[in-house]
Formats: C-alpha cells, structure tokens, sequence
C-alpha cells in the first residue's frame, strides 16, 4: 500500500506544527520520520490517522485522495497508529483490550478472538496471557498488544511513534525484529517516528527529517550521522561541559532496607549517596529498581532496615516528612503522575509552589510560569493545558516544576522523549544543582546516559541490587552483561546485595 501525504498544513493558535510538508511511504519497507522535540512529527501522524484534522493538504492512498474522519476510518482503510504517550488502558483483560473495536464479522465470539491473539501472538513470538490484566503489563507489552490488535485488525501501514520509549532492550530488540518482519511483506509498511538517530540508522530504508514543521531532507540509509544530525538541528552538536564537584557529607544512606511489593520483594539495599554526587541506576524494567527509588523517596514502606536523609532517619516518616526534608522524585509516567491532564501551566506551577492549603497567588504563578517556560525552553504557553505540549515539552515542564533547593532529586528516566540537544541541556541544568550540594540519583534504560552523567553506577537483577561501580570503571558492554544476569564487570562481586566498596 503506498501512502502519500502533500502539502500538510496544520496549525495550533500561531504554532505551525506542520507548514507544507510532503512525504510518500511506499510498501514493503521501513520509513523513518526524524526530528527533534516539537518538530512536527506526531501532528503529521496523527493528522494522516484521523486524529486531528488536516488545514490544507492532500492524503492520497494507492493513488486515490482520502479524508479519514476518525481513527477507527483510518484502520478500516489498513493505516494504524501507535501512540508516543502511552494510551489510558482500562482496567481490563488482555484479550477484551484486544478485541476493542472488532466488528462480529470479523470476530464473531471470544474463542475466535483468543484464536487470533494466539495465532498473531505465535507468528510474533509475543507471549501475552490472554487473561492477564492489562494493568499489570510493562510498557513494551502493551505496546506488543496494541500491535497484534492493530494487525488484526487489518492494518497494513503501522505507524508507531517513538515506541522505543520506556521499553527494555530485549523488548527493543523483539520490537525491531517485528518491524522488520512485517515490512518483509510487500503490501506491509512501517513509520518509525523518532528523534533518536542511531535506531533509525540501525532500522530504517529510508528517512524524512522534520525541522520546525517542515521537511529538511529525505535521504536511503544508510546514510552519515553527520548528515541527519544537520538535517535535524540545523548545525553539528557543541560538546558538553560538564565541571566535576567534590563530593561532601552523605546525604542518602540505606541500610539493609526491604522493600515489599504485591509482584516482587526487593531485599537488603544499601547506599550511600553523598552530597553533589551522581548515582545512575541500571537495570531490566521490574528488577526492584523503581521500587527502591519510590523508597527513597517515601512512595514505599520498607518492612526492614533503615533509611536516612542527611543523618536523620526517616524510614517509617510519611511522605510528607521526605518532601519536608527536601527530597524530589521525578516519576517516569509524565501524564499518569506527574501532570494533570486539563491543567494549564499556570496551574501546575501554582500547584507546585502551594505553601498553604488555602491561597493561590494567581498572578505570580501565572509570572512564574512565563519565566520557566521562557527558562526551560518549553514551546508551550501559560495558559496551554499540559496535554497540548509535544512529549519532549512536557518532559521539560516537569523539570521545571522542581523546587530550586533540594537536599535529594530522585528521578526516572529524566530524558525520556528528549532529542539529544534537550537532553544535553537538561543534564546541564540537573548537573548545575549539585553545586548547592544536591545529590542526585536517577534510573535510565539508556546506558550512554548512565555511563555520561553517574560518578557510579548500580545495577538491579531479579529484585537484587548488585554494588555499586564507578562509571570510569565500566563500558556499556560492562553492564549490559550486569543487567542481564551475567558475570558482573570488574569493581562488582557476586552474590546478594553487598555493602559500599
Ligand atoms: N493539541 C495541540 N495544541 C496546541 N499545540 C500543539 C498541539 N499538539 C502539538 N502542538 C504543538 O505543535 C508543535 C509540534 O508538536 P508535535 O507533538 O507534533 O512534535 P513532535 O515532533 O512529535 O515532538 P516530540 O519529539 O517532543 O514528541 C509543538 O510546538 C507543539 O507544542
Ligand atoms: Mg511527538
């Protein structure tokens, strides 16, 4: 099925999120859409599925114009579409979800539909529980489920917008080689939508850059890094300064804590991190990593051992008491924890900055709000309700939520959805904090990131938290193998959890 996409216009108030662009995606291939934050990319997609409407422009498929009114015209013409922000997932079954928009024809009862989940599940080698609640899957299988429900519901382009967001590696890998797999079929193809270069290198035939809402370029792959990188930003990277700080006091110890969950018990872990310094945490989604975090920060109950910020034990304190003792934590799941959907800027930084229960001082937050934006880059104004912001921008508003002085910043995944140049910027900004003496210890899937910004690293397996190495000491060879089990680099034992070297 070949797609074209011609002279899109789509505009939001005075932004021009897509200003004449032109793309055609032929079958039996994988076709990359690149560009940084806020280039255009999920507009365009989503104004090719139905989502939005078009201003101007012409979509034309296998020759011949259409306008799909909705979504669900879209995949009844085979185009469907896998969203950057993870959609609300009601609490229900893995194969009811599947079976979400299913005409009887097609599927006329449950053991038809659990026939074809299974079938499409086997030819993918994805392994979902049919009666499994779609609550209690990672990210990566929700997505594995959305993409068997989008092909059996005919799709024959798949869109899928940044899907590599929040996913572990063998998920990763699974996921490429499913692409790959479907775009083997010539009437199948793929849009990979994404800022992150080397994924598109690693997976695309061919690639459209996207920059401030218009086509930059079109190149085969492969095709020079330095080329995209151009295409993308409009000028090669300057490299990253980054000043070393001394290290002072502790500021988080943990000391033998268990920390239980209803999934899994994350037993006996012990840190030490000290003032201005970086602790990267490392690991396969659900080895205990996140519930550790959300420990430190006062989200979890442990049932043993200690926990203390700047020698004061808090362990069994309330949440209250962690923020009180000027402790942050950044969760992974934006929109699900940390914005509020409906809520303007102005609104969640006069949330943020409340110090009695009873008054809001509008005005300031509304100044407050302009100078962040204007501080953080954020495209997006006071008064745009959160969801209107592209992912990346979202991301950088909650950054710019933090407090100025913390003793502690705990954060997941803090550049997820950010372009390289975003994210560089904003370790600039995280970096810049432990000059005041701020320690900082955050998760990342990406292992670049760990071994850049952590002066050490620690990794999580099957719900043990292994020693800590020194990010000097170790490659991403290293801890790719800690991260999968195997014998740890140098500078790590064996065994259980272990104390501070
Ligand atoms: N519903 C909306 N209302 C207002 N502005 C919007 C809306 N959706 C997108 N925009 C704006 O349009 C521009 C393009 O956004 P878009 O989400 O398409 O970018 P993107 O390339 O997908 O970025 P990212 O990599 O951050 O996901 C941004 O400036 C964004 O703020
Ligand atoms: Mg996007």
């Amino acid at each position: 099925m070949k797609v074209e996409l011609i002279d899109i216009h789509k505009h939001f108030g005075s932004v021009r999120a897509n200003d004449g662009v032109s793309m055609t995606i032929e079958s039996g291939s994988i076709h990359g859409l690149l560009g940084e934050n806020g280039a255009g990319k999920t507009t365009l997609m989503k104004c090719l599925t139905g989502y939005q409407t078009i201003d101007s422009g012409t979509i034309k498929v296998n020759g011949q114009p259409v306008a799909f009114a909705s979504p669900a015209e879209a995949i009844r013409h085979g185009i469907g579409m896998l969203h950057q922000e993870p959609l609300d997932f009601p609490q229900m079954r893995v194969l009811d979800n599947f079976l979400l928009g299913f005409d009887t024809r097609l599927i006329p009862d449950r053991r038809a539909g659990q026939n074809r989940l299974q079938e499409l599940g086997t030819r993918f080698r994805f392994e979902l529980d049919p009666d499994a609640e779609v609550t209690s899957l990672t990210i990566g299988e929700r997505q594995q489920l959305e993409i068997l429900r989008l092909l059996a519901l005919g799709a024959q382009v798949i869109i899928l917008d940044e899907p590599t967001t929040g996913i572990s590696a063998p998920q990763k890998a699974k996921l490429f080689a499913t692409l790959r797999q479907l775009a083997d079929d010539e009437r199948r193809s793929v849009v990979f939508v994404s800022h992150k270069l080397e994924e598109v290198e690693q997976l695309c035939d061919r690639v459209t850059v996207l920059r401030h809402g218009r086509v930059t370029g079109e190149a085969e792959m492969p095709c020079p890094v330095s080329t995209l990188v151009e295409l993308m930003f409009g000028r090669s990277l300057p490299p990253l300064e980054c000043p070393t700080v001394e290290h002072g006091p502790p500021v988080l110890q943990v000391e033998g804590a268990t920390i239980p969950s209803y999934r899994l018990t994350v037993a006996d872990t012990r840190l030490e991190v000290r003032s201005g310094e970086v602790v990267g945490i490392a690991g396969l989604e659900g080895s205990g990593q996140r519930l550790f975090l959300r420990a430190c920060a006062g989200l979890e109950r442990i049932t043993a051992g200690r926990i203390a910020i700047d020698g004061k034990a808090l362990s069994h304190a309330p949440y209250r008491k962690f923020l009180d003792a000027g402790i942050a934590y950044l969760p992974a799941n934006r929109m699900d924890e940390g914005l509020v959907t409906g809520l303007t800027l102005t609104e969640h930084f006069a949330l943020a900055n409340r110090t009695g229960p009873f008054f809001i001082d509008w005005q300031a937050a509304r100044k407050e709000a302009a100078e962040r934006i204007q501080h953080y880059n954020v495209i997006g104004r006071p008064e745009s309700p959160v969801e209107a912001l592209s992912g990346g921008n979202q991301q950088r508003v909650l950054l710019a939520l933090l407090r100025q002085k913390l003793r502690l910043l705990l954060m997941e995944h803090p550049t997820r959805g950010l372009d390289v140049e975003s994210s560089n910027w904003v370790w600039q900004q995280l970096l810049a904090r432990r000059e005041d003496g701020t320690a900082i210890v955050f998760i990342s899937a990406d292992l670049d990131e760990l071994l850049e910004y952590a002066d050490r690293i620690v990794v999580f397996y099957g719900g043990r938290m292994l020693a800590p190495v020194a990010a000097c000491d170790t490659t991403v060879e290293g801890l790719g193998y800690m991260i999968a089990g195997k014998e740890p680099g140098a500078g790590a034992q064996q065994g259980g959890a272990h104390d501070e070297a």
